[in-house]
């Protein structure tokens, strides 16, 4: 009889990508995966450890777990990705229930981990990082739906101050491009109409001297491929060469994730962002010239260490200049190991709140007017999957990345259809299916 496995997934896109990898590996072993875990042989968590919030989550999951494993003692818990990196010694000791313990470059020994897991009793551990690995030759088990991820280049070297990432994923290493493109006609293959390509640096992609903008050209001219997203790129690495790759074909969304983390420049430095207020507000206005409609989105922390009132009302300033889409934003949170965790004048937690409230009321401001823009036009929109509001309703999103809601008509997820947009509320727009004569009409 076959083994079973579930397996959940916290942190990034390159967490979801990892599990629908490990997920490929497990089936090849021969488990078959279950979404009641109370009956799973095997319990992975993929985890994060960008801040103390997503390790908390991830503590109590295990709790849970546990409980599973004290009715039926056979079952397998094993822990992956960023916060097994960092947190083996932790786990080891405070969590024996634990039985694997494997790091992000350490995926293509689970399979044999399991064989011998089943044979021995002992814990296995295994965090060494590598250099190398870019699981190449490896296909994803992909989830439903209508994007793709495909990982183009793992680790990071830029070494932000605030940030585990480096510590967690190890060096950068670029995939080379017949790998990347095999798998994304495999994707297209497979009836996935968005490819996602991703990296924690994804512009910093390099191989053999091949950059980012030429891997973007070749996936654009892949048949078939309607449409191509990327994350998360640097502003350092955002180069005119992939703004021009960008404007020069369609199917190349027209969004720019651009990460501002601050807005004085005293905060930049310490961080180690490697850009001034001054040219990431001119790197922002070179994107909505040269791409004009650009969707663009920002992350945002307050309260890093030694943040002054003044310098935090920077942050709103540059927001108030870009006027982002959207942003994610956050309370700076200490990492041990990492260089701003040493830094002795941390903000007060009550403060940083003030801070975060205050970005997030202004962006939702931006939002509105940023979606308010829309009104009255016409937008391409990939239908992605039902609104949650009624199964009457798609919900989709524009090339900008804007998510729309719409009345079904005979579309199908995976289209990619007109929609006339209506009204700007929230974080979402609405719209109506434009049928085209209509939109000669409008456009
Ligand atoms: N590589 C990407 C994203 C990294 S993680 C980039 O450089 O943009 C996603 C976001 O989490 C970061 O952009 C940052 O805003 C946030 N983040 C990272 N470390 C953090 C920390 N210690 N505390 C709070 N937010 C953090
Ligand atoms: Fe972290 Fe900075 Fe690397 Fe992004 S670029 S992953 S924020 S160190
Ligand atoms: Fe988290 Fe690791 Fe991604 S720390 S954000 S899962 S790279």
């Amino acid at each position: 009889m076959s083994k079973s496995y579930h397996i959940e997934t916290y942190g990034c896109q390159m967490n979801v990508a990892d599990s629908e990898l490990v997920s490929a590996m497990l089936q090849k072993a021969g488990y078959q995966e279950t979404g009641n875990i109370e009956k799973a042989d095997a319990i992975f968590v993929n985890t994060c450890a960008i801040r103390e919030h997503a390790e908390d989550k991830v503590h109590s999951r295990l709790g849970f777990y546990n409980k599973i494993k004290e009715k039926k003692p056979s079952t397998i818990i094993g822990v992956l990705g960023c916060m097994a990196q960092n947190l083996k010694e932790n786990i080891l000791e405070s969590k024996p229930y634990v039985d694997i313990v494997l790091g992000p470059d350490s995926y293509r020994k689970l399979p044999e981990m399991l064989n011998d897991r089943t044979a021995k009793s002992s814990h296995i551990v295994d965090t060494k990082l590598s250099r190398f690995e870019v699981y190449d030759n490896l296909f994803p088990s992909r989830a439903e739906g209508v994007n793709a991820w495909v990982s183009i280049m793992r680790g990071c070297d830029k070494f932000c101050t605030f940030c585990i990432v480096p510590f967690t994923r190890g060096r950068e290493r670029s995939r080379s491009i017949d790998s990347i493109k095999n798998e994304v006609l495999l994707a297209v293959d497979n009836g996935f109409s968005e490819i996602t390509l991703l990296g924690q640096n994804v512009n910093s992609y390099d191989y053999e001297g091949k950059k980012f903008h030429e891997l973007l050209k070749e996936i654009a001219q892949i048949k078939n491929v309607k449409r191509i997203r990327y994350t998360s790129p640097h502003p350092k690495d955002m180069t005119l060469d992939v703004l021009s790759v960008m404007s020069s074909y369609d199917n190349i969304c027209n969004y720019v994730h651009l990460p501002l983390q601050a807005g004085n420049n005293n905060v930049l430095r310490r961080m180690n962002r490697t850009y001034t207020k001054e040219e990431f507000i001119k790197l922002s206005n070179v994107i909505r010239d040269k791409l004009p409609g650009v969707g663009i989105s920002t992350d945002i922390i307050v309260g890093f260490p030694g943040e002054n009132e003044k310098e935090f009302y920077e942050t709103l300033d540059v927001m108030n200049e870009v006027v982002f889409d959207s942003a994610f934003t956050f309370k700076y949170s200490s990492r041990p190991g990492t260089k701003a965790a040493e830094y002795d004048d941390h903000v007060p937690e009550k403060e940083k709140q003030r801070r975060l409230e205050s970005v997030i009321k202004l962006q939702s401001e931006h939002t509105l007017i940023r979606n308010k823009k829309f009104i009255n036009k016409v937008e391409l929109v990939l239908v992605e999957k039902e609104s949650k509001r009624s199964v009457h309703q798609w919900a989709g999103r524009t090339d900008s990345n804007k998510w729309v809601i719409f009345n079904k008509k005979s579309e199908k997820i995976g289209d990619i259809v007109p929609v006339y947009i209506t009204s700007a509320h929230g974080i979402t727009l609405q719209g109506k299916i434009q049928k085209i004569q209509e939109m000669e009409l409008v456009s």
